[in-house]
C-alpha cells in the first residue's frame, strides 16, 4: 500500500521506511530536514534498492502538505514529524506546541479532506508520568506529564482519539514508545546527535569514541537494583518492525488504540554502561551526579497488548542494541574522515 511517512528522514522514521519498503509497501517521505540529513535518502536506497519519493516540506506549511496529498493516494500515514528534546521544550514551549500540535492538526485536517483513514502516531511512555506502578499498562490511561514535549504527546493522543470517535472511518494507533536505541546493523542508519546528547546511549556512544571523557550518571539513590534509573530499551529495528505491524493493523480496524512498544524488561544506567563496554571492548569512565529533575526511578512496558493486537515481540536484546550503536558510531567517524 501507499504510505506517507512524516519525519521519515529522522532516526526512527528512516528505519521504519526501510522495513516498509522491504515488505513491499510504497513509501512517500515528508520531512523538513530540521533534524535530518538528505544523505539518508541515499542510504535508504542503498539498503532497499528503492529511492522513495521525498517532499522537503514542513507540516506547518499547509500548501506544501496539501500538494503531497493531491499528488498521491495515501492509504495510511505514519506520523513521526515533531520536535523531541524534553529540556528544550521547557525553554521554548510555544515552539513545541506549534510544531507538534498545530503541525499535527494540519496533517489530520488533510487526512479528513483527502479521506485518508488510517494513521499511526509516535507517542511516548512519557505520557504515563510518575503516576503508575510498573509495568505500565495501556489501560492506566494518561498520567501527569512533566514537560511541554510530553504534553504534546498526550494532546495528540486525545486529538486523534476524538477524531476517530467523531468519524467512524478513521483508524488510529497511538504507539507509546519506551526507550529506542541502537542503529541499523549495516551502520548506514542511526542516531548521532549534534553537540552534547541528552539521552543515555547517544552520550555513552560518544564516551566510547573518545568524543566525551565520561558519563555523568544522574542519581544512584533510586529504589532500583543498583540505585540508578531503570528504563525499557528497545532496538530501533524492532521498533521499526512494530510500525509495520501497526500500520497493517490500522488498515484492518476502526477506532483508536493505544499500544505500548517496549521489550517489557528494565535495565539500569550502569547495566547499560556495562553492556556498552562489552560491545566496544573498552572500560568507560563514569561519575555519579545528582538526580536529573523530572526523571522517574523505573519505567518499563507491559507488552501484552502489542503481542495480542499486533503479534509483536522484540527480537533483539541489549547486547545487539549496544553493538549496533557502536558500529554506527565507528562507521560515521570513518565517513567524516573520508569527506
Ligand atoms: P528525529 O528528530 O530523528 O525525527 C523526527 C523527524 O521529523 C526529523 O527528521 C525532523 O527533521 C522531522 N521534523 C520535525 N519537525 C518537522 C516539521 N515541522 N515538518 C516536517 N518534518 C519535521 O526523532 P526520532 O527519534 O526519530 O523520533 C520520531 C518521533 O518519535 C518523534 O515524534 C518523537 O517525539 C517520537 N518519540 C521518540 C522517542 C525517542 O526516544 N527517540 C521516544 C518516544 C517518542
Ligand atoms: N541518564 C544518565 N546520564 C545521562 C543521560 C541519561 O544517567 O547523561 C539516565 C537518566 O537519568 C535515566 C536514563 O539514563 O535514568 C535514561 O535517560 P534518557 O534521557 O536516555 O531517557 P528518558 O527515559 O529520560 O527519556 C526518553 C526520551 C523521551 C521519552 C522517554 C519515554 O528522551 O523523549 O524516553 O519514551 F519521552
Amino acid at each position: 500500500m501507499q504510505i506517507l511517512v512524516t519525519g521519515g528522514m529522522g532516526y526512527i522514521g528512516s528505519h521504519t521506511v526501510v522495513e516498509l519498503i522491504q515488505s513491499g509497501h510504497e513509501v512517500i517521505i515528508l520531512d523538513n530536514l530540521y533534524n535530518a540529513n538528505i544523505d539518508v535518502l541515499d542510504r535508504i536506497e542503498k539498503l532497499t534498492g528503492v529511492r522513495p519519493k521525498f517532499y522537503e516540506v514542513d507540516i506547518l506549511d499547509r500548501e506544501g502538505l496539501e500538494r503531497a496529498f493531491k499528488e498521491n493516494h495515501f492509504e495510511a500515514i505514519i506520523h513521526f514529524a515533531g520536535y523531541k528534546a524534553v529540556g528544550e521544550s521547557v525553554r521554548i514551549p510555544l515552539t513545541y506546541y506549534k510544531n507538534n500540535i498545530s503541525g499535527s492538526i494540519n496533517l489530520y485536517e488533510m487526512m479528513d479532506k483527502y479521506h485518508v483513514d488510517n494513521i499511526v502516531f509516535s507517542s511516548s511512555a512519557t505520557v504515563y508520568g510518575d503516576n503508575f506502578e510498573v509495568p505500565f499498562k495501556e489501560e492506566y490511561g494518561q498520567g501527569d506529564t512533566t514537560n511541554p514535549y510530553g504534553t504534546t504527546k498526550k494532546f495528540n493522543e486525545i486529538i486523534l482519539s476524538d477524531f476517530a470517535l467523531a468519524n467512524k472511518d478513521i483508524s488510529v494507533v497511538n504507539l507509546r514508545y519506551f526507550n529506542p536505541i541502537g542503529a541499523h546493523p549495516s551502520g548506514l542508519l542511526g542516531e548521532d546527535p549534534k553537540g552534547i546528547p541528552n539521552n543515555l546511549v547517544p552520550y555513552i556512544a560518544k564516551v566510547a569514541t573518545g568524543e566525551l571523557d565520561h558519563l555523568n550518571v544522574f542519581g544512584d539513590d533510586y529504589d532500583t537494583i543498583d540505585g540508578t534509573g531503570v528504563r525499557d530499551y528497545i532496538h530501533v529495528v524492532d521498533l521499526a518492525k512494530a510500525h509495520l505491524k501497526a500500520v497493517e493493523y490500522a488498515c484492518k480496524h476502526k477506532g483508536a488504540e493505544v499500544i505500548n512498544v517496549g521489550s517489557g524488561k528494565g535495565y539500569s544506567v550502569l547495566e547499560v554502561l556495562h553492556a556498552y563496554e562489552k560491545a566496544c571492548g573498552k572500560t568507560l569512565k563514569y561519575e555519579i551526579h545528582d538526580r536529573r529533575p523530572g526523571d522517574i526511578a523505573t519505567s518499563y512496558a507491559d507488552t501484552q497488548k502489542a503481542k495480542e493486537l499486533l503479534g509483536f515481540e522484540v527480537e533483539l536484546g541489549i547486547d545487539e542494541m549496544c553493538r549496533d550503536s557502536y558500529n554506527y558510531m565507528i562507521h560515521n567517524l570513518e565517513d567524516q574522515k573520508n569527506r
